[in-house]
């Protein structure tokens, strides 16, 4: 096993939230120091910016390569033309398409993370790149946030665990991970201009929580400065976000690079922490050079910056260009990957005895038009081109073969849209009413008579997506309408809610008998949808948040301060392609919410979810037993029994969350401190050990600018979801 596998493994038994591995970026200090001192100011400054779209320069005079990065977060992503975002069109860079961030997460595993980073690295490797920009792991605010599907959660110490497992499983195979976005970009409208307003301790508890553990536990080589503000500062330039607390506090010893498009100033980005701006040099080209020649930027702080780069590039072996590229990305060793993280993050919410599909189902009527949707490409931004996708309906008739006939109906499409500056010709609309309802027809027409119906529907890669957030959360294009449609005619209906995001279920969850939440999930994911619907393997996924029963339940929008008013503008990524970088104004987002972000918010105020954060169910039942807790030193050891009490082998996803109930501080009714998968065969009970750092409970007290663990009362809760803890016990600090 890697000397980090064990230590990742360490970190969750044995607890030591923050402990510290040797970190490998500081093996070549002496040579670094050589190195800088043979360097023109020139060379310097030269690898300070972006070269091509994805690359930044190396020393070619030293034969120090060039830093080649590679969109992350969930697939290598295409090569394209050095200065556009032209595709190449090659066919050895098609890639694995990996589930995306909050599929992941729902695996609520970091073990599993780490072979998901490790699988991105092979892939990475195979390409020449050196660093993947990814974990993508912002906290999940919004219901409706365009990158949700990207990123792992609305809870800090889950984005965290994933992401240290991610940055360790693909720091082990010696390729750099780049953390983004750095910090609290967690909307897309407005990203690129928008001012977070935010306390100091939601700030650091909720939303830096997850950066520095993979910075302190895993030794993470890269970060990415976010497009929007925080406190007034453009991330890029903010000196308390880069200097302060990443690298004075946490002891980041690597190299932090702009979002596209995301530097503002020359003196600011430089002094202010950046390493290179990307992807061209507006800033840091020779506006830099002269800011040095002036006096402007002292020549140590060009050092320092050349030396953060330095650590990673000497930490990361390049591929040589020869060699990189001449296999297809996408190989057999990382499709089983892809395939595990899918079979493991499949959500089942309900289940009136429709699941696992019955033997004596011989006609099932699959409908929607993601049952045959790749899902690989699309939205803004990164996007992987596959080497192959199964969607769910191939998925299902191969699992299904020979045992049951499907009628395959797809029941609606998506609604016409126009292109990037243009317009929907005069009677697209009316032509789309027209294709909906002969579509609807050909679906009454395949349900009827059919033992079952699986509506495969959700959303799509382009109504979540980069760059903008969703209006609501309604199912888009009719599906609701349609199913109500198809229950009048057969009311045995599955729906599988392929999305990336909370939807709206009020309607779905009234009228479907099984309901599944599958996922953006990847090259293998029909695979693992079929798997799991048939009963080859038990449900295991949890939600990585909460499924509100309405947008308005959730804090930003209960509270009124999203979305905010757009003054003028649009997307800062749209702008950038469109070379209209500047047509940007300026907004500010009030977190008024502070640390009351997703369960936090809906168990403290008593609004009750559609599905918690937590949630998910097995076709087991699990029993939970004989709670103790006792403080170590400085780790909290809980210990229970579970036991699987249905025939089959399943996973639990175990859960400890603790409450303060004597805290001095405002806090949550109580909040996720612990979590454990664990594997039980069907009939055994098996003994769970989940290890809490003391350090976990930590708040950050606001008058002292410091982090507080307060002795006293904690309450101790366990179970199988935030609002389904049996087991109770209290220890004191
Ligand atoms: C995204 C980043 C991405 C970059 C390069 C930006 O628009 O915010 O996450 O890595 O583009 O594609």
């Amino acid at each position: 096993m890697k000397k980090s596998l064990i230590l990742l493994a360490a970190c969750l038994i044995g607890g030591a939230a923050f402990a510290q591995q040797t970190n490998p970026l500081l093996q070549h200090e002496t040579e670094i120091t050589e190195i800088i001192k043979t360097m023109t100011l020139e060379e310097k400054v030269n690898m300070l910016h972006g070269k091509n779209m994805f690359s930044s320069a190396g020393i070619e005079r030293l034969g120090i390569a060039d830093m080649e990065y590679a969109d992350g977060p969930f697939g290598i992503r295409e090569e394209m033309e050095p200065h556009s975002w032209m595709p190449l069109g090659w066919e050895t860079d098609r890639a694995t398409f990996f589930p995306t961030g909050s599929a992941l997460a729902a695996t609520w595993s970091p073990e599993i993370a780490y072979e998901y980073g490790k699988g991105m690295a092979i892939e990475a490797k195979l390409r020449g790149k050196d660093m993947i920009l990814g974990p993508a792991m912002n906290i999940q605010r919004l219901p409706t946030g365009g990158r949700t599907y990207e990123y792992l959660s609305e809870d800090p110490i889950l984005s965290g665990e994933l992401a240290v497992g991610y940055t360790l499983g693909s720091q082990d195979q010696n390729e750099a991970v780049c953390l983004k976005h750095f910090a609290v970009n967690s909307q897309e409208n407005m990203r690129g201009f928008v001012n977070v307003n935010i306390s100091e301790r939601a700030l650091r508890e909720i939303y830096l929580t997850p950066f520095e553990m993979a910075v302190k536990k895993a030794n993470a080589m890269g970060v990415m400065a976010a497009y929007n503000k925080v406190w007034g500062t453009w991330c890029s330039e903010n000196f308390t976000l880069q200097e302060t607390i990443l690298r004075n506090e946490w002891g980041f010893k690597g190299m932090i690079i702009s979002d596209w498009g995301g530097t503002h100033s020359t003196v600011g980005a430089v002094t202010g922490g950046l390493e290179v701006e990307m992807p061209g040099n507006t800033y840091m080209g020779q506006a830099l050079i002269d800011s040095v020649k002036t006096g402007a930027v002292p020549m140590n702080v060009i050092d320092a910056r050349v030396r953060n780069i330095l650590r990673v590039r000497l930490a990361i072996t390049p591929v040589p260009k020869d060699v990189a590229n001449t296999k297809v990305t996408s190989q057999p060793e990382t499709q089983a990957i892809a395939y595990k993280v899918a079979s493991k993050s499949i959500v089942l919410l309900k289940n009136e005895g429709v699941l696992p599909l019955a033997s004596k189902a011989k006609t099932i009527a699959v409908i929607g038009d993601n049952a045959t949707r790749t899902m690989g490409l699309g939205g803004v931004g990164a996007g992987v081109k596959t080497l192959y996708e199964v969607t769910p309906l191939e998925g299902l008739q191969k699992a299904l073969k020979g045992k049951a006939k499907i009628r395959y109906a797809r029941g609606y499409e998506p609604a016409p849209r126009a292109g990037w500056g243009q317009q929907l010709p005069e009677n697209a609309m009316e032509e789309y009413a027209k294709r909906m309802a002969t579509l609807k027809k050909e679906a009454l027409k395949a349900v009827k008579g059919a033992d079952l119906v699986i509506f495969v529907g959700g959303n799509n890669r382009e109504v979540e997506t980069e760059g903008s957030d969703r209006t609501s959360i309604q199912l888009p294009f009719q599906q609701e309408e349609l199913m109500k449609a198809i229950a009048e005619v057969n009311p045995n209906i599955v729906a599988v809610m392929v999305a990336g995001a909370p939807v709206d279920l009020r309607e779905v969850n009234k009228i479907a008998k099984g309901l599944v939440y599958s996922w953006f999930n990847g090259t293998e994911g029909g695979n693992a949808l079929a798997d799991v619907l048939t009963g080859k393997i038990a449900p295991s996924g949890k939600l990585p948040f909460t499924l509100p029963v309405k947008l308005d339940d959730s804090p930003a929008y209960a509270l009124g301060v999203y979305p905010q008013q757009e003054q003028g503008g649009g997307d800062v990524f749209v702008n950038l392609v469109n070379r209209d970088r500047f047509a940007v104004r300026k907004a500010d987002a009030d977190y008024s919410e502070g640390i009351f972000v997703g369960y936090r918010w809906y168990t403290t105020k008593n609004v009750k979810p559609m599905y918690p954060f937590g949630y998910g169910l097995s076709y087991v039942d699990f029993k939970y037993t004989n709670l103790a807790a006792k403080v170590e030193g400085e780790t909290i050891e809980v210990t229970f029994d579970l036991a699987n009490q249905g025939q089959m082998e399943a996973d639990e996803v175990t859960q400890v969350y603790i409450a303060r109930p004597d805290s001095k501080v405002e806090r949550p009714k109580y909040e996720l401190k612990g979590f454990k998968r664990v594997a039980v065969k069907g009939g055994e009970t098996t003994k769970v050990t989940i290890s809490i750092p003391k350090d976990n409970l930590r708040h950050w007290n606001e008058f002292q600018h410091a982090w507080n663990v307060e002795n006293g009362k904690a309450v101790i809760y366990v179970g199988g979801s935030s609002d389904n803890l049996p087991l109770q016990t209290e220890i004191t600090l």
